[in-house]
């Protein structure tokens, strides 16, 4: 930790999410990925459909069982909380979701939506509900009057607020966005970037930031890993930008892949012509081994582990030195 280093307030060590899947067969979405968030900073996540971002991150939240690994918060290993408290760990640690309107009861009215989960862990009386909507609202800069409304009276920006508002009512340390801004247009995306920002400086919120778009991830983020294959092939933190000091060779076609002239904003990164191997399959070298134009007979055999190159840049590649 440098002198202007915030402490850790999440660690992933040593994760690994498998899934048993048709035929007997094992398909690993997560292989010993071992990440920090650290406190009121942005964590990204990036890298190509299918590489274990939402994984990664679900089973962060307990969504999914881990196969291994530890998850410290706190000072214990979150995932080996049950009932009571694993409920009220929950509070801790929200989640932003793509499509908060595929999230919410269509039945429930604003302030029901944005207070159930205080009521729910019995932090509000009902007498209390419109008093602490109003102020949940305003803090998203949504009108006081929307309370009464029914989300799909609301448009996809305003939606997104309201489940910001919804993940933020119980103050988590750490919230995770994944693709929270993904389905809106660059306008309104921006907009609801510039409110995470201000929240996060206000209530010193750790966010994990699944994103495509790397324009946003280099305004965002503090430190940035890349995903490829369910492994972490590059982190990148201390004040560097992923899209101008990436150097793991798959970072590095991710980055021409998106940066290409048509590229448009919002756009999927979808950078390579070859496909991805599955990862029922995983190779026991490099997992990049078979798309490298670099590939040399180690890179086959052994699995590069990821070494610093830089403080705070951390690479898992037999050719950076
Ligand atoms: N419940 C599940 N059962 C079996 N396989 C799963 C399950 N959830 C995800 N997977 C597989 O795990 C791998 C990683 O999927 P994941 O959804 O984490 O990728 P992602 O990086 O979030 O992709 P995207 O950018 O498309 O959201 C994929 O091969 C996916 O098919
Ligand atoms: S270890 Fe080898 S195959 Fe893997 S990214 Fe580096 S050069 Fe390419
Ligand atoms: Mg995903």
């Amino acid at each position: 930790m440098t002198a202007n280093q915030p402490p850790v307030v999440l660690e992933i060590k040593n994760l690994t999410k498998k899934f048993a899947v048709d035929g007997g067969r094992v398909l690993t979405a997560c292989d010993n990925i071992s990440l920090k968030a650290y406190a009121g900073q942005t964590l990204g996540i990036i890298g190509e459909s299918g590489c274990g971002k939402s994984t990664l991150v679900r089973t962060v939240l307990q969504i999914h069982p881990a196969t291994s690994g530890e998850v410290i918060f706190e000072g214990q290993d979150i995932l080996k909380l049950r009932g009571e408290a694993a409920r009220q760990n929950r509070r801790k640690i929200q989640m932003v979701f793509q499509d908060p309107a595929a999230a919410f009861n269509p039945k429930m009215k604003v302030k029901e939506i944005v207070t159930e989960p205080l009521l729910n862990f019995g932090l509000i009386k009902k007498s209390e509900v419109d008093a602490r909507a109003a102020e949940l609202l305003q803090m998203v800069e949504l009108p006081v009057e929307f309370m009464d409304r029914y989300p799909h009276n609301m448009s996809g920006g305003q939606r997104q607020r309201l489940g910001i508002a919804r993940a933020l009512s119980l103050e988590p340390k750490i919230v995770v966005c994944d693709e929270a801004t993904s389905a809106l247009d660059v306008s309104v995306q921006e907009k609801i970037c510039e409110l995470l920002v201000r929240l996060q400086k206000e209530k010193g919120i750790t966010y994990l930031f699944i994103c495509h778009d790397i324009g946003l991830v280099d305004l965002m983020c503090h430190q940035v890993a890349v995903m490829y294959l369910g492994n972490v092939v590059e982190y990148i933190g201390g004040g560097r930008r992923i899209s101008t000091e990436g150097m793991h060779p798959y970072t590095k076609v991710l980055l021409k892949a998106v940066f290409k002239v048509d590229f448009k904003p919002g756009e999927r990164i979808e950078p390579l012509e070859s496909e991805v191997p599955s990862p029922l399959d995983l190779p026991q070298g490099c997992p990049f081994a078979s798309r490298c134009e670099f590939c040399t007979d180690i890179c086959r055999q052994q699995k590069p582990q990821l070494k610093e190159v830089a403080h705070g840049h951390l690479v898992a590649c037999h050719l950076v030195k």
